[in-house]
C-alpha cells in the first residue's frame, strides 16, 4: 500500500527521477502515476500538468488522478500549486497553506457521485448521489499541522492560513475579477486547486495544499502585465524549500488518521 500521494504543480517534476511510471485505468480515464521513494516513504507522485507540462488546468483529469490514488490505497495527498496574491500583504515567493477555498471554476467535472458510476473506496461500494461535507475542515488539519511543524523545524517561513480562490482559466483574471474575489474574502488565486481538494474529500482521502505566491494578481501592486514565465521563475526559486518541506513533513504525518476526513463517507458506506 502506498500511504502518501503528492500532486505537483508547475515546476515540481524532480520527484519523477528514479520512479516507476504506472498507467492506471480508472472509470474516468487513464492516470499517469509515478511510484518512488521520497525520504523513507514510498509515495505516488502525479505531475498535474503532465511530464512535459502540456496539460492546461482546465484539461487536467482531476477525477482520474484522485481515483487512481484511491485505487493505490493512498490515504493522504499533499498538493502544490502556484498562486497569484489577491491579498497585497503577501510577498512574492511566500509559501502559504490555505485553510479554505472558493470554487469559481465553470466547466469542470467536479464530483464522482453522478448517480451512474459505482465508486469503490477501500473495498466498499458507494452508490447513488451523495453529498460530502467540507466542514469542520476544508483541508486536512493533520497534514496542515505536519507542514506547519516542518516549516518551524526547518526555519522556512510559511503562512498557515489563507482562502484560495480557484478560477477556470485559462487566461489570467481581470482586475475587476480580482477586486470581486478580494471582497469575497480570497487571499490567493490559482487554477488547479478545485475540484481536486473536494474530489479527495469525496473519497475520504486527506488533502492539503502548499501554495507558492508567484505573482501579484491582476490589478494588485500596480503591475502592468503578468506572464506565465514569471510564475515559473518565482516557483523555481522556491522549489528547494518546497521539497525540503515535503520531505520533513511526511514523517510528521501520523500513520493512524484521527481527522474528520477519514469519516467523510461513514454514513454512506454499505
Ligand atoms: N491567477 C491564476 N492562477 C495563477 C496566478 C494568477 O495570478 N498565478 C499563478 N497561478
Amino acid at each position: 500500500m502506498v500511504r502518501i500521494g503528492i500532486i505537483g504543480g508547475s515546476g515540481v517534476y524532480h520527484l519523477i527521477e528514479d520512479s516507476e511510471l504506472r498507467r492506471i485505468g480508472t472509470p474516468f480515464g487513464l492516470a499517469y502515476v509515478y511510484l518512488g521513494e521520497f525520504g523513507d516513504e514510498e509515495i505516488a507522485f502525479i505531475p498535474r500538468h503532465g511530464k512535459k507540462h502540456d496539460i492546461p488546468p482546465f484539461k487536467v483529469n482531476y477525477k482520474a488522478n484522485i481515483y487512481a490514488l484511491n485505487m493505490l490505497g493512498v490515504e493522504r495527498i499533499i498538493a502544490s500549486n502556484a498562486v497569484g496574491a489577491i491579498n497585497p500583504k503577501l510577498k512574492l515567493g511566500t509559501i502559504i497553506l490555505p485553510h479554505d477555498f472558493i470554487d469559481l471554476t465553470k466547466c469542470r467535472d467536479s464530483t464522482f457521485y453522478d448517480g451512474k458510476t459505482e465508486i469503490i473506496v477501500r473495498g466498499r461500494n458507494i452508490e447513488g448521489v451523495i453529498h460530502v461535507s467540507m466542514t469542520p475542515y476544508t483541508y486536512c488539519p493533520e497534514i496542515r499541522s505536519a507542514l506547519a511543524n516542518a516549516s518551524n523545524q526547518l526555519g522556512i517561513h510559511l503562512i498557515d492560513r489563507g482562502v484560495y480562490v480557484c478560477t477556470e482559466g485559462n487566461r489570467f483574471e481581470t482586475p475587476a475579477e480580482i477586486k470581486a474575489m478580494a471582497i469575497m474574502g480570497g487571499d490567493i488565486v490559482g487554477m488547479t486547486g478545485c475540484p481536486e481538494a473536494a474530489l479527495a474529500r469525496e473519497l475520504a482521502i486527506c488533502y492539503a495544499s502548499i501554495s507558492i505566491v508567484t505573482n501579484y494578481a491582476a490589478g494588485i501592486g500596480g503591475r502592468e502585465k503578468l506572464t506565465h514565465q514569471e510564475v515559473l521563475d518565482v516557483f523555481s526559486r522556491r522549489l528547494e524549500d518546497v521539497s525540503k518541506l515535503l520531505a520533513r513533513s511526511i514523517p510528521l504525518i501520523p500513520r493512524e488518521r484521527s481527522c474528520a476526513c477519514k469519516d467523510a463517507l461513514a454514513e454512506f458506506l454499505k
